[in-house]
């Protein structure tokens, strides 16, 4: 039975992180007039309430979002994700918190589509009644890693993936790799995104050695929150990313680790084709 609920974690650190890289692709997507495909595999809600219980009980957006609202001088990098935030709180008081799917839905135009995914027995009719009367969206109830193979290549073809598991399940470590190289070498034009969370037990450094075992390029981005408590930092890899994604993570990256507090930023190709 799954119990991680993300209620009690949006608008942390990691979902700051996670979601600056997701907004950058986003706005990636939508420069072309082309039609795009986005799938969520593990969706969550939505977007979510901050005076509700849960996020109030954990805090965890005070040291998250929180900062990041309040502090002036962002640079370009992080506009796609301040916008997608200031058009949950129009009257400039910080109260909602886009989700993953919520950021992506705000990028979608009239042919592009999303697919989200969620297995949790609350959050997936939640998921189902936020999405309900778009029919750009459609929500599926499954496995998010069976789904990753099963769903790719979507119709759009260009577009991208995130792969956003509560690792939970401590096999997920093994897993995202294994499923993720099945995912990409069906569809080759894909941008893939993995989130990971870096605890003291570094579960996460086998699974980016497997990770850099498939063919592509590959781009590892992590905040770290040395000497903190349980989340010891946030990482993402982006598998085929566009030109220039590394560059606009740097940059969003150095500003993060003045802004977030006992932050620092480092990034790092695993792999990339020359030329
Ligand atoms: C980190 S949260 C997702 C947050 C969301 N992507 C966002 O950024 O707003 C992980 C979600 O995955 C769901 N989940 C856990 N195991 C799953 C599985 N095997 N398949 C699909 N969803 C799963 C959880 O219920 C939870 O809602």
């Amino acid at each position: 039975m799954l119990s991680y609920q993300h209620a009690y974690h949006a608008g942390g650190p990691a979902d700051v992180h996670k979601h600056v890289a997701l907004a950058l692709l986003l706005a990636h997507l939508g420069k072309k007039d082309k039609p795009f495909t986005v799938i969520d595999l593990y969706a969550g809600e939505g977007d979510y309430d901050l005076t509700h219980y849960a996020a109030q009980k954990t805090g965890e957006f005070l040291s998250g979002i929180a900062p990041v609202w309040n502090a002036k001088g962002a640079p370009a990098a992080m506009q796609p994700y301040l916008s997608a935030v200031r058009r949950q709180n129009p009257d400039g008081a910080l109260k909602r918190y886009p989700g993953s799917p919520a950021l992506a839905r705000a990028a979608l135009r009239g042919d592009d589509r999303l697919i989200l995914n969620e297995l949790h027995k609350t959050a997936f009719p939640n998921l189902g009644r936020w999405a309900r009367k778009d029919e750009r969206i459609g929500v599926h109830k499954r496995d998010g890693l069976e789904a990753l193979v099963a769903l790719v290549p979507p119709t759009p073809r260009r577009g991208l993936v995130l792969i956003d598991p509560s690792y939970e399940v401590k096999s997920e470590y093994d897993d995202v790799p294994a499923k993720l190289s099945e995912a990409v070498r069906k569809w080759r034009e894909g941008t893939f995104v993995i989130w990971y969370p870096v605890l003291k037990e570094a579960r996460h450094r086998a699974m980016l050695e497997r990770i850099r075992e498939i063919d592509g390029d590959i781009f590892c981005d992590e905040l770290a929150f040395p000497g903190g408590k349980g989340l010891l930092g946030t990482g993402i890899v982006a598998v085929n990313p566009p030109w220039q994604f590394d560059e606009a993570m740097d940059e969003a990256g150095a500003w993060l680790a003045r802004v977030l507090p006992r932050c620092k930023h480092r990034s790092t190709w695993l792999r990339r084709a020359e030329g």
